[in-house]
């Protein structure tokens, strides 16, 4: 086998899988957070969450964290409150296996919908979600503080999970 059939091999990921994000990998996420968006959350919003029980995963990629995301439950629907994937672990198909666990955690709850929100300007975000079954349903106008002091529209998104079993 030649080297650079060696190369793509190694960078495969073997396994991946979710566990719950605790306060002792929060570390870890907020350099994640701070690489992956122009105003990240602080800890202490990670903190809140956790103290409120919120549906918090970590993505571990051959046990090194690549990605999480927190979502909260409403009265029959969930909210999606941030995901993110490290940089160097971006296009592996990450962000996809997180929102598909979610789709079926909130189904367990009789969650009939999904939501989220983002920011207008996130084409790389929209098109993941988009093709995860996402569909746009608003605007929330000036929603998010931009770098430069400005506002930027949020793109308010569903995906409708179905009838849950009785
Ligand atoms: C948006 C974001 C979460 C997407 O994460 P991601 O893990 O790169 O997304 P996915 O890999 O699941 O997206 C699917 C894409 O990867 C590709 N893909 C899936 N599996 C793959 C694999 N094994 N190898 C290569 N590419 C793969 C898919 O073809 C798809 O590509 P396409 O969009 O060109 O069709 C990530 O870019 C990010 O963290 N951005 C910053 C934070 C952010 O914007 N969060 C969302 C708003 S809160």
């Amino acid at each position: 086998m030649c080297s650079a059939q060696w190369t793509h091999l190694a960078n495969l990921t073997r396994t991946v899988h979710l566990e719950p994000m605790t306060f002792d990998v929060l570390d870890a996420v907020m350099v994640i957070e701070s690489q992956t968006h122009s105003n990240p959350w602080q800890r202490r919003q990670f903190d809140d969450c956790l103290n409120h029980g919120h549906h918090a995963r970590v993505l571990l990629a051959d046990g090194v964290l690549s990605g999480y995301f927190v979502a909260m439950m409403g009265y029959e629907e969930v909210h999606l409150l941030t995901l993110a994937v490290t940089p160097d672990h971006q296009r592996r198909g990450h962000a996809r296996t997180m929102l598909k666990a979610l789709a079926a955690w909130s189904i367990e709850q009789n969650a009939r919908s999904l939501w989220l929100e983002l920011r207008v300007s996130n084409a790389r975000a929209m098109h993941v979600y988009q093709a995860a079954g996402f569909q746009k349903i608003a605007l929330r106008r000036n929603y998010y503080p931009t770098p430069d002091g400005l506002c930027e529209d949020a793109q308010v998104m569903c995906l409708t999970l179905g009838v849950c079993p009785t």
